[in-house]
């Protein structure tokens, strides 16, 4: 029979959101889940999506047929190119496998069954302390055993580097290291190119599999090249010594959510048609196994986006709109903090990049704004900066400067 299934506790993330839409005061404001908001704090449909729609819809071959078990080939395609560059050696040189996947969430679920069954390895997944909540539990599920590598220093709330390089050299050889492309979650601080330098340099050492999760590209800085810094150079210098896993995500950066678009990607260290081929022919077995095979439509309009040059390029000017709203956000915010005197220092909420400010806010501060100002973000402190806009700015401002006060 059916007995003793434990309750568990609300989503942290989603939980929020629950809490946030059941809320009946008309002032507050939602900083929880990363999700754009417009300057009207309404979702925003990306320009480049509602023209990829139309000519999707216009198309007298449109359909809702099935997609092949590894999905839309010219959206998983075009996408190795987005991550990789279209310029790629390893794509040049034919080493890169791509599955397409229900988004970072669905790769990330790919790599941990794929991690599992052929890694052969020690057998943990070293994650960020701290990181996004989720990422614990996708790899926990698949009975993999999970570790944390020194991220964030609280105190300077600066990145550990010391920290993190002491772990890679401590951890067993051959561990997996799971790397946020960039737009850190939930901190917002990125390693700068000569500390990934560094920090790649030491798992190359160690012949560590890096597992990066790219759901924050161009998202963060505007720019898809620098925001595939990471990726690139982990690429370039393990070539022909260690293969590299990519999970990719376009849920925030084409703002396709709900539509669950993403890809990973194994990229081999050498060449080795027979071995690849053994790859895709595993991970098409898990996707079948699972969903049949993927949702097309969000894969239809990214891939539109991605194979047309007018498109990609107001893609590219989306992405700007979104990030540099951001930033301006960061500096607004960052500004009526220091104007209020709250105590404190707020210099890092301009430091951090992509959609989260770790504020460095307590739990009972977090619950505060909550409770007495209807102001929702997670409880580790990190806000949503998608979620201010000049009309909640000043106000959400004011609460922070109270609650830090009481
Ligand atoms: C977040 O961290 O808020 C987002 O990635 C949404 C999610 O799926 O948790």
């Amino acid at each position: 029979s059916i007995q003793n299934i434990p309750q568990l506790p609300p989503d942290p993330l989603f939980g929020l959101k629950a809490r946030y839409t059941a809320d009946t005061r008309t002032n507050k404001v939602d900083l929880g889940i990363g999700a754009y908001r417009d300057q009207d704090g309404k979702p925003w449909v990306l320009p480049s999506v509602k023209l990829a729609e139309k000519a999707i819809h216009e198309d007298p071959a449109y359909n809702h047929e099935y997609l092949p078990i590894a999905g839309l080939q010219q959206f998983t395609s075009a996408a190795a190119k987005v991550i990789l560059g279209s310029d790629s050696k390893a794509l040049k040189d034919d080493k890169v496998v791509s599955v397409q996947t229900l988004s970072g969430t669905g790769a990330l679920h790919v790599a941990a069954l794929f991690i599992k069954r052929f890694y052969k390895g020690s057998g943990s997944v070293y994650i960020s302390s701290p990181t996004w909540a989720n990422h614990i539990q996708v790899f926990e599920t698949q009975g993999l055993k999970i570790e944390s590598y020194p991220y964030w220093n609280y105190a300077t709330k600066e990145l550990d580097l010391k920290g993190f390089l002491g772990a890679i050299n401590s951890a067993p050889e051959g561990s997996v290291f799971l790397l946020h492309a960039c737009a850190h979650n939930p901190t917002g601080l990125d390693p700068t190119r000569s500390q990934w330098t560094e920090i790649l340099g030491a798992i190359k050492k160690k012949n560590h599999l890096a597992l990066f999760d790219s759901a924050y590209q161009g998202f963060a800085s505007g720019s898809l090249e620098n925001d595939a810094f990471a990726v690139r150079s982990a690429i370039d210098s393990f070539d022909g010594s260690l293969p590299i896993l990519i999970c990719q995500s376009f849920a925030k950066n084409v703002g396709m959510y709900g539509e669950r678009a993403g890809v990973f990607h194994y990229v081999s260290a050498t060449k080795d048609a027979a071995l690849q081929s053994a790859v895709l022919s595993q991970l098409q077995k898990i996707t079948r196994c699972e969903l049949s095979n993927p949702p097309a439509y969000g894969a239809k309009i990214v891939s539109k986006i991605l194979n047309t040059p007018e498109l990609y390029a107001q893609w590219e000017r989306d992405l700007v709109t979104m990030s540099s709203r951001i930033k301006e956000m960061r500096q607004t915010l960052r500004s009526e903090l220091e104007s209020l005197g709250t105590p404190g220092t707020w210099d890092h909420i301009t430091t951090q990049q992509g959609m989260f400010s770790f504020t460095g806010l307590s739990k009972p501060q977090v619950d505060s704004l909550e409770k007495d100002h209807g102001v929702y973000l997670v409880g580790s402190g990190r806000a949503s900066m998608a979620g201010f806009n000049l009309g909640n700015v000043k106000a959400v401002a004011k609460a922070i400067d109270q609650v830090v006060r009481e």
